[in-house]
């Protein structure tokens, strides 16, 4: 797709992070641009945004949704239809929340709240859009779906279950709809980002009512070290320059900030990874200390190659410590099954 002006964009997550520099990004196009998300007062910053960077008020649509209400979201595809004359041209579902602690500390709260928003708004978002946007465009002008997933669908997490779950059940999802969509002359994009200078380090406190038994420690302090984190992640503006391209250049997948090279790499690392599940744990095991022996000669060769030579100040840590923080990813104290050292 690269034809935007005058088309309509439906971002979900729109008020905030990723999707707000979506929302910008494709506005700046000349699409008319539809927001949804379930705060109200980030939405009404986010409208301020959108006009400060050119976006004319007319041309705007934010709407309060709670994306994982199916009934709530058709009401506001049907909203877009009113205000619009028709359904996006382009819908990227980029709302998300996280949760990070052991996987067996893990609680159905835990799996309601970040599966239902990371994963099942997608779906609700696909099942009510696609079948409009087909009717509406297909042959007729260019349409796509993009969805904003991450670097750990690639990958799993001890203590990102949840998380990487949703994301990697997300990327298959939208493999199959780049497929499924071809014959209507659309396609499907999946913006796999590794660190975002978003406001996720704080959906803890967004956690709605209901699903607030979690099996996690959760504080002030570990959003304090996830905010600080996020701080160092990429620019959303630039985020979606390149989710831009990746659309206009209908790339499947996009890992932003990525030379073709580094690319090639981390996925090579990411396919070893998968290739090893499939050994049995002696051969694991043996390639991990054949691995680790070889890191231990790299090292020795480079520091006996440095030896005398004046040294470059240590890198610090790009988040340092922030006020008051603690580790995130632990689990709650009061779980007598989890091993004390997951413990804070
Ligand atoms: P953000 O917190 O700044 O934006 C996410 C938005 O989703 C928020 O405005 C929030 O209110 C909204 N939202 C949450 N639950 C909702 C619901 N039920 N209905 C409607 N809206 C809801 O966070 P960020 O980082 O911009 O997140 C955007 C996407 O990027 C997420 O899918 C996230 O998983 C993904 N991502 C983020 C990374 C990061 O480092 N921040 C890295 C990789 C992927």
């Amino acid at each position: 797709m690269r034809d935007f002006k005058g088309k309509i964009v439906f971002v979900t997550g729109g008020a905030s992070g990723a999707g707000l520099g979506q929302a910008k990004v494709f506005g700046r196009e000349g699409m008319k641009v539809c927001i949804a998300d379930i705060r109200q007062d980030a939405l009404d910053n986010a409208v301020k945004e959108l006009i400060a960077f050119g976006i004319p008020e007319k041309d705007i649509l934010a709407q309060k949704v709670d994306l994982t209400n199916r009934a709530e979201y058709t009401a506001a595809a049907d909203k877009v239809e009113e205000v619009f004359g028709g359904p996006p041209h382009l819908l990227i579902q980029t709302a998300g929340v996280n949760s990070f602690g052991p996987i067996e500390a893990s609680t159905f709260d835990d799996f309601d709240w970040v599966m239902g928003v990371c994963l099942n708004h997608v779906v609700n978002g696909l099942l009510i859009f696609v079948p409009r946007m087909i009717k509406a465009y297909a042959h007729k002008t260019e349409f796509w779906v993009a969805t904003t997933s991450s670097m750990g669908a690639f990958m799993a997490g001890s203590g990102t279950g949840p998380y990487s779950a949703s994301k990697a059940a997300v990327n298959n999802l939208m493999y199959s709809y780049a497929e499924a969509l071809k014959p209507y002359g659309a396609g499907a994009t999946v913006l796999c980002p590794g660190n975002i200078n978003s406001n996720i380090g704080n959906a803890e406190k967004f956690r709605p009512a209901n699903l607030k038994n979690t099996g996690y420690h959760i504080s002030e302090g570990t959003m304090a070290s996830l905010r600080a984190i996020h701080a160092t992640g990429i620019d959303p503006v630039e985020l979606a320059e390149i989710l831009k391209e990746g659309i206009e250049n209908e790339r499947i997948i996009v890992l932003p900030d990525h030379t073709p090279e580094k690319r090639a790499a981390q996925l090579r690392g990411l396919n070893e990874t998968i290739e090893n599940y499939t050994l049995t744990r002696a051969e694991r095991e043996a390639l991990a200390a054949k691995k680790a022996e070889e890191r231990r000669k790299m090292f020795e060769e480079m520091a006996k190659a440095n030896e005398g030579k004046p040294q470059p100040p240590r890198r610090p840590m790009g988040w340092g410590t922030p006020e008051g923080a603690e580790p995130f990813g632990k689990a709650r104290d009061d779980l007598d099954w989890i091993d004390p050292s997951k413990k804070l």
